[in-house]
């Protein structure tokens, strides 16, 4: 049922009570479900019609005692009391860190996947106590996706620009390696503009950024 971006979001739940931020069809509730992998699921959205959706799916598959839909922007109107997962996928990765800043998320497990802005997202976790576990990169019509799991620590961190841009994404899986060589020749052909336009200094800082992550995308460690 799930395609290969939320199977792999599905696949970082770990507790009983899931909570899906933006959950719009409710495709990943029902299959938290339906697999036994939860007991219970909140199936939530800003937008009424999304959750509108989200309940048809939840009904047709049987889960209306099972599960929850709330209208909330992020977490806010949640009751997070019981709830062991939140996944907030589908969204930038601006908007996924705004809505992790909205409540205290300690102690529950973090599934994020960002369609955007992934490094900001990375950068926001590290300095705001999060701790990314671990990151899958899976493939999806064409495209090329990050999956993350974190958890609140309360260890707050500052990390580098290349740490921004490649999180824990290993060279040893496919996706992962492709998705790093991807973003190595973005950086070079943005280096290669800026040092046209005469911007050198900047040129350099991202010719030696693609220069790295294409060295990690080798399995090269420096
Ligand atoms: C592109 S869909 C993603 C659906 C699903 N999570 C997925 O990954 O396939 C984004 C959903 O997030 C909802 N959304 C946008 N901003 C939101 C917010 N601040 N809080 C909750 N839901 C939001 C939208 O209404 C929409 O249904």
């Amino acid at each position: 049922m799930l395609g290969n971006r939320l199977a792999a979001c599905a696949e970082f739940v770990k507790g009983k009570k899931a909570c899906d931020v933006g959950t719009d069809h409710g495709y990943l509730a029902a299959e938290l479900l339906m697999s036994g992998k939860c007991s219970f699921a909140i199936a939530a959205d800003i937008n009424e019609k999304p959750l509108q959706s989200a309940r048809h799916t939840l009904h047709k598959h049987g889960l209306d005692e099972r599960s929850e839909t709330v209208l909330s922007d992020g977490v806010e109107s949640i009751g997070l009391d019981d709830v062991t997962d939140i996944i907030i996928a589908g969204m930038g990765g601006e908007l996924i860190a705004k809505i992790l800043s909205q409540k205290s998320l300690d102690g529950i497990n973090l599934v994020l996947q960002p369609m955007t802005k992934a490094s900001y997202l990375r950068r926001f976790l590290a300095e705001n106590g999060f701790e990314l576990l671990e990151e899958k990169a899976v493939s999806e019509g064409g495209r090329l996706y990050t999956v993350m799991n974190a958890v609140y620590s309360g260890e707050k961190r500052e990390i580098s620009e290349l740490e921004a841009l490649t999180g824990k994404l290993s060279p040893s899986e496919e996706n992962a390696r492709r998705m790093l060589c991807a973003l190595s020749e973005k950086l070079k052909k943005e280096a290669s503009a800026l040092s046209a336009s005469g911007n050198l200094e900047q040129a350099e800082e991202r010719r030696l950024l693609s220069e790295q992550i294409s060295k990690l995308a080798a399995g090269e460690n420096s």
